[in-house]
């Protein structure tokens, strides 16, 4: 299961991504906003972000202005590995490099048919378990910092 969520500048972008994955087979989770009415980024990050990290559901997506906002949010919280993509080569390299379990859009940013994509690659690409790469993911996610 593919958590999904957004703000009001995501919203629209978001209909096109549940649309586009679920006829390439995906379950997704829709976790709101439901309507263009201006909300807070924050609370659907939050939302998505338990559900990914909980093992609720296996990744998520999450899509404002810009994705920035959305992937602050999410790296603040223990588990997430947020990613803001906006091209093919980074969805690949997000996945493969840094087992990034949230992928951010950027509704203002990416148009549909490249956000789409950008989507079914981070969805298809699995973690490269390359010694350098689970170092490296291990020393953030423990709080390593280079003088310890
Ligand atoms: C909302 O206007 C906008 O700030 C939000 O969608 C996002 O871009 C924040 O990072």
């Amino acid at each position: 299961m593919i958590a999904i969520g957004s703000d009001h500048g995501g919203f629209a972008l978001k209909q096109e991504i549940i649309k586009y994955l679920t006829d390439k087979g995906y379950e997704i989770t829709d976790m709101g906003c439901f309507s263009e009415e201006s909300c807070d980024y924050p609370d659907y990050a939050y939302i998505v972000t338990d559900a990914v990290t909980t093992e609720e559901c296996e990744k998520g997506i999450l899509i404002c202005g810009t994705g920035i906002g959305m992937s602050i949010t999410c790296n603040r919280m223990a588990g997430a590995r947020a990613a803001v993509v906006n091209d093919c080569f980074s969805a690949q390299a997000a996945r493969e490099h840094n087992d990034a379990n949230i992928l951010c859009l950027g509704a203002r940013v990416t148009g549909p048919g490249l956000a789409c994509k950008i989507a079914e690659i981070f969805l298809e690409t699995p973690f490269d378990p390359d010694e350098r790469h689970v170092r490296r993911i291990r020393k953030f996610e423990t709080g390593y910092y280079p003088e310890d």
